[in-house]
């Protein structure tokens, strides 16, 4: 299919538009959400008449569709405004400002960002890029402030969409400040409404009661997806990305059960799949997508996923794996708690060598063990040699880790792979 050979091409092409595979598309059709979509729908309505807006909580699980719903219809309020204002005199015009803030965009190495650091971008967003603010130095409140400020300045109705909000941790004062602002009279000349979104259900639970109130006006509930939804999302996500000889229903429902039964009904990983195993069959220069192809890019998602749970966890947790991994390369495992204490002291000096900070008591240390025991990641055995013989616990990965994964999270993070002296440790 090429012109010419490159090691870049493949001998036959399987993706016709690799753009509708891709994370941030935004389809033209919401499949299988009627329920969602008509409670939504009524959520933005009075925007469209010209009302004041409401605020929604919106939570399910990851890719059950809560950012892709958004998108969607807030393209289509757009839209339809706009063509709304052509009929309308210029006095009865309807403006609408929609703010698209995504909470991990703000987020710092440990995955979590604040109330004061979104204020702040939000600020940002809405200023010329000259006039921007610093992330710090200012006191909270002058940081509202400058929000309400920078809103009040504009017209009509604003939506603020945040989106990862679960990312703000405990710190909720943004979702107390902008849904009750219109209430308190900061805001004049606008009215604001809040859209939040999340997947993390304690998230939720721990709302304070008067954040509660005011931005769960109306809450929206996304169920997962079964396996024959999940077809139904596939097979339309095919037929545009797809040659229609590369796939076969076989190749959907196969994609959509793998989906379902790893991912909990994601639709986010029946995509991803279906995009890996064209990328498999393609290199392995087949005109169809097949089974073992579709197996293969399991496996393949399976890989990449343990190395972005082991990146997301926080950096105490990271010394404790690569000391595992250390250990693990040495052939040190299973290993003692003190060991692997040992060890992990020695990793958290050779990367703390700027701020000095020092490593945690071995029981402060094995309460990270022991969490990562229960994220599925180490595995401990119980050694126990009967009467008089002594017991004590032993600790090793488990099938999922190895020591690559942990380093390749390690670059994820920009961090660099230190070798560690082992000589000693399990002394
Ligand atoms: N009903 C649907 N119809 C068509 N495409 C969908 C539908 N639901 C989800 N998708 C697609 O599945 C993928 C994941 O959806 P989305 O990003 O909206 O998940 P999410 O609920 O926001 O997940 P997370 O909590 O991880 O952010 C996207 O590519 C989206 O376009
Ligand atoms: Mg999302």
């Amino acid at each position: 299919m090429t012109d010419f050979d490159s090691i870049f091409a493949d001998e036959v092409d399987l993706i016709a538009d690799a753009t509708v595979l891709e994370e941030d598309y935004t389809p033209d059709q919401i499949l299988c959400r009627d329920e969602v979509l008509s409670q939504y729908t009524s959520v933005f309505k009075p925007i469209y008449k010209g009302r004041p807006p409401q605020n929604a909580f919106l939570y399910g699980d990851t890719g059950v569709g809560k950012t892709a719903v958004t998108k969607y219809l807030c393209r289509t309020l757009e839209h339809d405004i706009e063509r709304k204002n052509e009929q309308l005199s210029a006095r009865d015009r309807i403006t609408l400002t929609a703010l698209w803030i995504n909470c991990e965009n703000f987020t710092s190495g440990d995955h979590t960002t604040s109330s004061y650091q979104v204020a702040v971008g939000i600020v940002n967003r809405l200023r010329e890029p000259g006039n921007r603010i610093n992330a710090t130095g200012y006191a909270p409140q002058d940081v509202y402030d400058l929000l309400y400020e920078e809103l009040d300045s504009l017209d009509g109705s604003i939506l603020i969409i945040l989106d990862e909000i679960d990312k703000l941790g405990s710190d909720d004062t943004l979702l107390y400040e902008l849904p009750r602002s219109r209430d308190i009279g900061y805001l004049e000349s606008v009215r604001v409404g809040v859209i939040g979104i999340s997947n993390d259900y304690t998230f939720r639970k721990n709302l304070s009661p008067k954040v509660k109130d005011s931005l769960c006006e109306t809450e929206i509930k996304f169920p997962a997806y079964d396996a024959d939804e999940l077809a139904v999302i596939l097979r339309a996500r095919a037929e545009q990305a797809l040659y229609d000889s590369a796939y076969s229903q076989e190749t959907i429902s196969l994609c959509s059960a793998l989906a379902y039964k790893e991912a909990s009904g994601s639709a986010r990983r029946a995509i991803r799949l279906l995009r890996r195993s064209a990328e498999v069959a393609e290199e392995n220069s087949s005109e169809h997508i097949n089974p073992p192809h579709i197996r293969q890019a399991d496996e393949d998602l399976e890989y990449g996923n343990i190395v972005e749970s082991i990146v997301d966890q926080d950096q105490e947790k990271l010394f404790v794996l690569a000391a595992i991994a250390h250990l693990d390369g040495a052939d040190l495992t299973p290993a003692r708690t003190r060991t692997i204490h040992a060890t992990y002291s020695r990793v958290v000096r050779a990367y703390n060598t700027a701020s000095g900070k020092e490593p945690l008591t071995q029981r402060g240390m094995f309460n990270h063990l022991s969490k990562l025991v229960m994220f599925g990641f180490v595995r401990t055995i119980d050694r126990n040699k009967g009467a008089g013989g002594g017991q004590w616990n032993e600790h090793e990965f488990t099938d999922d880790v190895d020591p690559q994964k942990v380093r390749e999270a390690f670059a994820e993070r920009d961090r660099e792979w230190l070798s560690i002296d082992l000589r000693g440790v399990t002394g």
